[in-house]
């Protein structure tokens, strides 16, 4: 059973407003996309890794990204999709020939501090179960709001944040993706989609330093968590 890497990163970084797309923005002297994609390359448990990228940057990413860190691992880059979901499923349509049981490890391109632990447990969960996803338990106590008026407060220690890997075998996972776009629903995250086929996707605790780069005081953030892992490995 192949063990697939599936990357998103072919979105804009508006959030991010950098003038260049956010995954090409240094982080200690590296784009954020390649110490992403390094994390898989270093995975032995890992077989293949296909990153997903605006159709004009493949060019651009091949250069600076793939070549430029010899990254062994990547033989193909496919062209994204306006929304996230678009992106993921053009992924999963390119690898067509994988079997129904081959393990896909989709995980956000700006998320570069995932521990291989993480991802390793997220794979072990998505052979017995129907998906893994990553999440942590929510620190702040959550508030449903419509137009300025608190409607409920659902008790805390049922919230998680959502993050990446999800973790899910091909047959699941492209099925449960035709189908969502067959029918026009779009969700915000992948697992979402096999949620609503009534299919079980199982929790794997994450951690709090696998933050999504998405604003500018994330960056701030991300240099403090590399520093940080740095110091500790000179220990
Ligand atoms: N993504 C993608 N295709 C899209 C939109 C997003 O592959 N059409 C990817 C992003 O590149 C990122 C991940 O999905 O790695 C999470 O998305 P997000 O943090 O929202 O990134 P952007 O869409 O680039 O940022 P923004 O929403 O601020 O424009
Ligand atoms: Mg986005």
């Amino acid at each position: 059973m192949a063990v697939i890497a599936l990357v998103p990163a072919a979105g804009m970084g508006k959030r991010m407003g950098a003038g260049i797309n956010k995954q090409y923005l240094l982080l200690g002297g590296m784009p954020i996309l390649a110490r992403t994609l390094r994390l898989f390359e270093d995975a032995p448990f890992v077989d293949r890794i296909v990153p997903v990228i605006p159709a004009d940057e493949i060019d651009f990413c091949r250069e600076q990204v793939v070549e430029r860190y010899d990254f062994r691992k990547i033989e193909e880059i496919v062209a994204g999709g306006k929304e996230r979901q678009q992106s993921v499923l053009n992924g999963l349509r390119a690898l067509e020939g994988c079997a129904d049981d081959d393990i896909i490890v989709i995980h956000d391109g700006v998320r570069p501090f995932v521990p291989q632990h993480v991802v390793q447990r997220s794979i072990e969960v998505a052979r017995e179960h129907d998906g893994a996803l990553v999440a942590v338990p929510v620190k702040d106590t959550v508030k449903v709001v419509e137009a300025g008026i608190v409607m409920a407060t659902p008790p805390r220690e049922t919230l998680w944040l959502a993050q990446t890997p999800q973790t899910f075998r091909y047959g699941v996972i492209r099925a449960a993706h035709e189908i969502a776009d067959a029918e026009q629903f779009l969700g915000t995250d992948d697992a979402s989609l096999v949620e609503r086929l009534n299919d079980k996707v199982q929790i794997v605790i994450g951690d709090y330093r696998n933050i999504k780069i998405t604003t500018p005081e994330d960056l701030v953030l991300a240099e403090a968590f590399l520093a940080a892992a740095k110091s500790e490995s000179e220990r």
